[in-house]
């Protein structure tokens, strides 16, 4: 099966001679189907870099970044586009919500631009939308929206549409801890189900929820750890009982 998320080789720089930043130096790295990656690193080491480069929306300085098998620094612009509609889902920090359209509006928003009809658009979005626990609320605008349910309602516009890799810039940094933790629920469900993600995160209680964390420094993977395996109990994975209970320690070694 092809692999979902892979960079091999791929960096990014930006500027030239004394001015060059490198805001990603040459990183290996792939997700497989059902893994949930968490990134974290300080503040400039890279993480909105990689996430940026994986969504497609910036290209590789060297090396290749492949999405579903797809090179996404030779895809034309069009494919390109494509693939961002079809196959990656990406959540921003701020959302990026519109306020002059409903919940529902918003999420079927990518499937109309693909050309949907918009019976078909507007069904799929009522899905996505009941998906993340918000059967009831399509029709509010989001300011009529909790922060937490804006989230939701961003989570589910990265998923409508059955799109696999789900991307996101940390998107629990305005939460309180116990919506943040309901967004991390969602991921993690949605990588149970096969779906790939990646989130970027500065908590390490989010990270807990992953199944690899990579941590980035001055745009290098400098390390990497396992959160430890009692939490797949916790999660419920093991007993298949579907009881997504929240990890309830820290980080475990590698
Ligand atoms: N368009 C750009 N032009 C020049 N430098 C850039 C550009 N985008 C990012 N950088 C630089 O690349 C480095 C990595 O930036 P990046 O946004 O990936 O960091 P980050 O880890 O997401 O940080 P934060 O936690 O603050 O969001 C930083 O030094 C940043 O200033
Ligand atoms: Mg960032």
């Amino acid at each position: 099966m092809t692999t979902p998320v892979e960079l091999r080789g791929a960096a990014r720089w930006f500027g030239a001679g004394h001015t060059e930043v490198v805001a990603l130096h040459p990183t290996d790295l792939s997700v497989e189907a059902g893994e949930l990656l968490a990134v974290m690193g300080p503040s400039g080491s890279g993480k909105t870099t990689l996430l940026s480069l994986v969504g497609g929306l910036d290209r590789p300085s060297a090396g290749k970044v492949l999405v579903g098998g797809a090179d996404v620094g030779a895809l034309g612009s069009r494919d390109l586009a494509a693939l961002r509609r079809r196959a990656v889902g990406y959540v921003f920090q701020d959302l990026n919500l519109l306020a002059g359209l409903t919940a529902r509006e918003n999420v079927s928003l990518p499937l109309e631009l693909d050309g949907s009809p918009l019976a078909t658009a507007r069904a799929e979005a009522q899905a996505a939308l009941e998906s993340v626990g918000l059967a009831d609320l399509g029709d509010r605008f989001p300011d009529d929206l909790s922060g937490g349910e804006q989230q939701r309602v961003a989570i589910a516009r990265a998923l409508v549409g059955g799109r696999r890799i789900l991307l996101a810039d940390e998107p629990t940094g305005a939460l309180d801890s116990i919506t943040g933790e309901s967004v991390m629920r969602l991921m993690r469900a949605h990588c149970d189900r096969g779906g790939t993600a990646i989130l970027v995160t500065h908590d390490a209680a989010h990270a807990a929820w992953a199944d690899r964390v990579v941590f980035l420094r001055d745009g290098r993977a400098v390390d990497e750890a396992r959160p430890a395996p009692s939490h797949e109990f916790a999660r419920g994975r093991a007993t298949g009982d579907g009881a997504v209970a929240g990890p309830s320690s820290g980080l475990g070694a590698a």
